[in-house]
């Protein structure tokens, strides 16, 4: 039998054939536009989304099989505002995870009705791109668009949606939305209320391994997979990588570097941060986690180099940066361009590069902004150490891991040994794993995990350059408080 995966991402949909065994037998991406209408807002178009999954799919599936596909699972860029009306029709675009309007209405949340009740209700606080803070700026600022609501859902969900016309959101991904009771996995009646919305505008809740229905037969026929096909509920993008690097049930851990970075920590009891700087929600496998997210990881570099230096080989940039530079870099990058989540909750937070002189080469701002991912990662990292957590080594997925400088960089400022597995394919192959979990391939996520998921090498960290990194780090760590007080003026 055949598993499709997709992962929805933010700049692209990845889609992956999968065969019973793991193997990959195909992947295509299809690229979709982003706006950002205003500084700090981003926005897009689910049905950008869909028609791109469905091209995807089409090609995915062309000679390759497609009776032969049993289940889809689909992880997705998670927190974004879907909604839709009683006809079931997309009210406005999409806002999305890195969006930083609510500002006024998180701080509302977290003072108003406060951090201490948001944390007994959902587990976590408000953060700007969480789903909630979203549907209040959206009553105050698009009270006709509010009226219309029928159904709110995650990016995710929508294709599930139109997959199989089914309403439905995972545990994982909910979490995100400032509206789920994480401990309980139920809808937060409090929050409910205090966003001015009903559970019946609300998604079913599943696990993320629950088949949640099969292909509509228009689409089975129309992608020639026989009828019946199984869709499972799916995962929050960050989860279903984790299931995709195996890290499952308890002390796992995983970072992530995509458009946004991510440090995962799995856990099979629920467990709140007390200073819920990492958010702690259900996980794909049934468990729980506890994650920091920062807004721009990968995409700084794109910024740099496409954006900036107008060229798209990231190769060439990151070869310019010399080994033994590494660790003696003068140039210092705040990595804010989308203001920051975790740990610093600051939507004025800007990108800054500080130390610049003279001579100061094209090659220590690629390196500065390498190593300011990095720190702001372990900035994170130090958060899970301060509340006990004892982290050895971590999983690394996602773009930014197959860049031999930038593996380097992180498992020295972090210091500890980084993992990178056999067939890294990101929230897709995990999306997959958990179709075949619903499918009855395997029993349970971990089994999956345990049967699929293999080491294919560690980047192994070396105690000078650590040394030198941390030192860099304590450095690093006062820029942004020193900066603090400035951002709201230059906006
Ligand atoms: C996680 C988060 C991002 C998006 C990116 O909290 O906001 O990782 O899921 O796709």
């Amino acid at each position: 039998m055949l598993y499709i995966g997709i992962d929805l991402g933010t700049s692209s949909v990845k889609l992956l054939l999968v065969d019973e065994h793991g193997a990959i037998r195909n992947t295509v991406s299809r690229d979709y536009p982003i706006s950002f209408p205003r500084p700090g807002w981003s926005e897009q178009n689910p049905d950008d989304w869909w028609d791109a999954c469905l091209d995807g799919l089409k090609a995915l599936l062309t000679g390759n099989a497609a009776g032969e596909v049993a289940g889809i699972g689909v992880g997705g860029q998670m927190h974004g505002l879907v909604i839709l009306d009683e006809a079931d029709a997309v009210i406005r675009p999409a806002i999305l995870w890195n969006d930083g309007r609510t500002g006024e209405e998180t701080d509302w949340l977290n003072t108003a009705v406060g951090r201490e009740r948001l944390s007994e209700m959902t587990a976590n606080i408000a953060f700007a791109g969480f789903t909630a803070p979203k549907l209040l700026w959206l009553k105050k600022h698009e009270p006709e668009h509010f009226a219309r609501i029928a159904k709110i859902m995650l990016p995710k969900d929508y294709i599930n949606y139109r997959l199989t016309g089914v309403h439905a959101c995972d545990c994982s991904d909910a979490s995100g939305m400032l509206l789920l009771d994480v401990a309980h996995r139920r809808w937060s009646a409090g929050m409910l209320d205090i966003c001015g919305v009903k559970e019946a505008q609300m998604p079913r809740l599943y696990e993320s391994y629950d088949v949640i229905g099969t292909v509509s037969p228009a689409l089975a026929a129309a992608l020639g997979l026989r009828p019946g096909v199984q869709v499972v509920a799916g995962a929050g993008d960050n989860a279903a990588a984790a299931v995709g690097t195996g890290t499952v049930g308890a002390g796992g851990c995983n970072i992530s570097l995509g458009t946004s970075g991510t440090l995962f920590i799995s856990s099979d009891r629920f467990r709140v941060d007390p200073h819920n700087a990492l958010h702690a929600f259900a996980h794909a496998d049934g468990g729980w986690h506890l994650m920091g997210c920062m807004l721009s990881a990968a995409s700084c570099n794109k910024w740099l180099y496409e954006d900036i230096f107008r060229t798209r080989d990231y190769g060439a940039e990151q070869s310019a940066v010399a080994p033994e530079a590494l660790g003696h870099g003068r140039v210092y990058f705040l990595p804010y361009l989308m203001g920051e989540r975790s740990p610093i909750n600051d939507v004025n937070a800007r990108a800054a590069f500080v130390g610049m002189s003279m001579d100061t080469t094209r090659a220590d701002m690629v390196q500065a902004v390498l190593e300011g991912v990095a720190f702001a990662i372990r900035d994170s990292f130090e958060v899970a150490k301060a509340i006990g957590l004892d982290i050895r080594r971590s999983k690394l997925c996602g773009g930014g891991s197959r860049s031999d400088v930038w593996r380097t960089i992180f498992a020295n400022v972090l210091g500890i040994p980084l993992d990178l597995v056999k067939t890294e394919q990101g929230p897709g192959y995990g999306a997959a794993m958990l179709a075949m979990v619903g499918c009855g391939r395997f029993a349970t996520v971990a089994e999956a995990a345990a049967a699929l998921v293999e080491v294919a090498g560690t980047v192994e960290p070396d105690a000078a350059l650590t040394a030198l990194y941390d030192a860099q780090y304590q450095k690093f760590r006062r820029i942004y408080p020193a900066m603090r007080e400035l951002f709201p003026a230059i906006r």
